[in-house]
């Protein structure tokens, strides 16, 4: 058993309308392009049995299980805006890095849970009395609830009786169906909320509009609205030196925060015009406004290329531009360089 350790994260204010559901009709085929693995990102939990404790508002539980953390990209910026608890239920046996080697598991695993068998997992709960959500956020594997996520509710359905639980899921294309009705008979004494979060290929890039709505539509806002507004201040590193950044309150601001820590290198873009990566995938641009005349220091996206482009001089006015943010101080000078450069950026 883990111990959870509570970070308390911030809030950011709800976008558009949240869509749940999909279709569970469409067969996913083995080896079919789903969506593009992300890099790591494992939460680190420690090995110390414990229970959950409580930070934040104390309200809500995030569980999730990934592979290729695109589901936890998802839970991670639900505990950003709840500013509640998170914990990531792992199986004993590491995934497959192997894609099919991970497919041909998969269905083995999720044959057996059919006759009963659940394959371990190494994460458990002791308690859920202090929530009054419980997110439980998996990948679809087959149609199904990612097997890791089945077992763990199989474990805890006793635990779970009487909470309310919340769910949501990544996939390729397939719908979420499946899986509520699975988490039902896995935990046939909790209540399932009716309204779900699907993110499938096509629609993870729109999470930053999409989770906060899912979450007003469920009811769930952070509990104490004294808590001080979220930071969405950054530590850029690059070299040696640790210069800051502030992001903007908007939905691409929010989606490059969720992304962190993220390090990159930055290539040089017209002779120390901009420093430019290219996050994949895009961060969404749903909603925000465009238009920007670049000075030093501003953190943009270049809508028609996707890329991100920090500013190291001024530029003029381009309607195609987003600012997402800006380096603070002079802190742009470290970045003023020329070649390319790696950079870490960290929430504070
Ligand atoms: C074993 C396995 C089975 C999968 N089955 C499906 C499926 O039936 N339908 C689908 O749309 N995507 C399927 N996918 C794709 C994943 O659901 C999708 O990439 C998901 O976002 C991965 O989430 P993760 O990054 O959190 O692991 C499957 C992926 C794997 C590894």
């Amino acid at each position: 058993m883990k111990k959870l350790l509570l970070i308390p994260f911030l809030l950011f204010a709800a976008l558009s309308m949240a869509a749940c559901g999909g279709s569970d009709n469409e067969p996913f085929a083995p080896g079919q392009p789903g969506t593009p693995e992300q890099p790591g990102g494992n939460d680190d939990n420690d090995d110390d049995p414990d229970t959950p404790s409580s930070g934040g508002n104390g309200r809500y539980l995030v569980l999730y299980a990934s592979r290729t953390s695109n589901t936890e990209r998802v839970a991670q910026l639900i505990r950003m805006t709840l500013d509640c608890d998170m914990l990531e239920i792992e199986p004993e046996t590491p995934y497959e890095d192997d894609y099919n080697a991970m497919l041909e598991r998969a269905q083995k695993e999720l044959a057996a849970i059919r006759q009963g068998n659940y394959p371990p997992v190494k994460t458990a709960v002791e308690n859920f009395d202090d929530y009054d959500i419980v997110f439980v956020g998996y990948p679809i594997w087959y149609g199904s609830m990612a097997t890791p996520m089945q077992t763990f509710l199989h474990e805890h359905a006793p635990k779970l009786a009487g909470k309310r639980i919340a769910l949501f899921a990544t996939s390729g294309s397939s719908g979420i169906t499946t899986s509520v009705s699975e988490a039902r008979s896995l935990c046939p004494d909790a209540t399932i909320i009716d309204r779900t979060l699907l993110l499938t290929s096509s629609s993870l890039s729109q999470m930053a509009a999409r989770v906060p709505a899912w979450l007003d539509e469920i009811g769930a806002s952070r509990e104490n609205p004294d808590t001080p507004e979220a930071s969405a201040k950054v530590n850029v590193t690059v070299g040696g030196r640790m210069i800051t950044a502030t992001m903007e309150d908007n939905a691409a601001g929010r989606d490059f925060l969720s992304r962190l820590p993220l390090e990159v290198t930055l290539s040089d873009y017209n002779n120390v015009t901009e420093k430019i990566f290219y996050p994949s995938p895009a961060l969404t641009t749903d909603g925000v406004t465009r238009g920007c005349a670049p000075t030093p220091g501003d953190i943009t996206i270049y809508a028609p290329w996707g890329n991100v482009a920090i500013f190291c001089k001024s530029w003029s006015h381009s309607s195609d531009l987003i600012r997402i943010g800006r380096i603070d101080g002079n802190g742009i000078e470290a970045l003023t360089v020329e070649g390319d450069i790696t950079v870490k950026f960290e929430r504070q």
